[in-house]
């Protein structure tokens, strides 16, 4: 999958953005809402990001 898709329609944030939010410290789904602002506008996205955080955290 393309690092650069889109993971947050709402805030157009993508997964490049997300992945360096948790290199950055990011720990939570929190964490990354309040870094990235994915999230936090409809929450269609969270699922996606906690995927990210799971993947990335490895
Ligand atoms: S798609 Fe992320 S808050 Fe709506």
């Amino acid at each position: 999958m393309s690092e650069n898709r889109i993971i947050c329609t709402c805030q157009d944030v993508d997964y490049n953005t997300i992945k360096k939010a948790i290199e950055d410290g990011a720990k939570t789904v929190d964490d990354i809402m309040e870094a990235t602002g994915a999230g936090t506008v409809c929450g269609g996205c969270i699922s996606e990001i906690e995927e990210i955080l799971q993947e990335v955290k490895k």
